[in-house]
């Protein structure tokens, strides 16, 4: 169940790192704390997914080709980190030549995502290499109406105020544009048994020992727990300006694909 936390009067449910007594200091902590794990990020993701966060960003591309062949589509990754997630569409774009962005509020995240992407470019000769923004998903650079597709991988728990995060979403995109919010979930029955233990337990402990950093393993557990389950999100999305708002869950609702268009 979400945390709601009171601020000037109105609540506002996002994410709220320990410490954290209002929106602005939760995007701060939050920042810091991709910034410190940034280094190690990419290798301590694919460990403690067992490599199925692949999958899941594949998955989510996929859903989306029909929107890379528009001409002229733009394309924006919310909260990119690395860039894996806008990696995952450049590919599934093959030969269209959708302009897609990839954008983050960490300086750090976003260097290794430049870098990685240089190396793809000497590798493959990727069609054309995403391009690269630091900003805030909550305020974001771009006119309205300018975007086909706007996707977000694992960012959208950690915005401190949800609400907010979609109407800026739903300001950028085009009419008829989609959006899709890929993040964890809390499975239910035996698999939700199983799934507690390891991310509460296992988790935190594999992820403080090779990050060296107690505070984010600590805090991934207590973000999810706080996210909307998707039958409120849903209402949330709804009520940002989405319709056809939907959830897919993946793998047995451990994460899951929200989808909605403007
Ligand atoms: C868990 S990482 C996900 C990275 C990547 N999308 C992936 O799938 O691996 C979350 C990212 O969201 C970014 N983030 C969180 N809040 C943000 C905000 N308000 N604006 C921009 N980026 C934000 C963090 O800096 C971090 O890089």
């Amino acid at each position: 169940m979400s945390r709601l936390s009171q601020t000037e009067g109105s609540f506002v449910v996002g994410a709220a790192p320990e410490g954290a007594n209002d929106a602005r200091a939760a995007a701060r902590a939050v920042r810091e704390m991709f910034t410190s794990i940034a280094p190690r990020y990419d290798l301590l993701n694919h460990v403690l997914s067992f490599n199925i966060d692949r999958l899941w960003w594949r998955r989510t591309a996929r859903t989306f080709a029909h929107i890379f062949s528009e001409p002229d589509s733009r394309i924006l990754d919310l909260c990119c980190g690395t860039g894996d997630m806008t990696f995952a569409l450049r590919k599934q774009a093959r030969n269209d030549r959708p302009c897609i962005l990839g954008a983050d509020f960490s300086h750090a995240m976003l260097q290794l995502a430049r870098s990685k992407s240089l190396d793809k470019l000497a590798e493959n000769g990727q069609p054309a290499a995403p391009r690269w923004i630091e900003a805030d998903a909550l305020c974001l650079p771009f006119p309205g109406q300018h975007f086909n597709l706007v996707t977000s991988a694992f960012g959208f728990r950690n915005l401190a105020d949800y609400d907010a995060g979609l109407r800026e979403i739903v300001r950028v995109l085009k009419p008829g544009g989609e959006c899709g919010i890929l993040d964890f979930s809390e499975p239910k029955g035996l698999m939700g048994h199983l799934y507690r233990i390891y991310f509460k337990q296992v988790l935190p402990r594999v992820g403080t020992m090779i990050s060296g950093l107690r505070g984010p393993y600590a805090y991934l557990p207590d973000s999810v727990e706080r996210f909307p389950e998707p039958q409120e999100m849903l209402d949330r999305m709804r009520r940002a300006g989405f319709r056809e708002a939907s959830w897919t869950p993946y793998t047995f609702g451990i994460a899951g694909l929200y989808r909605g268009k403007k």
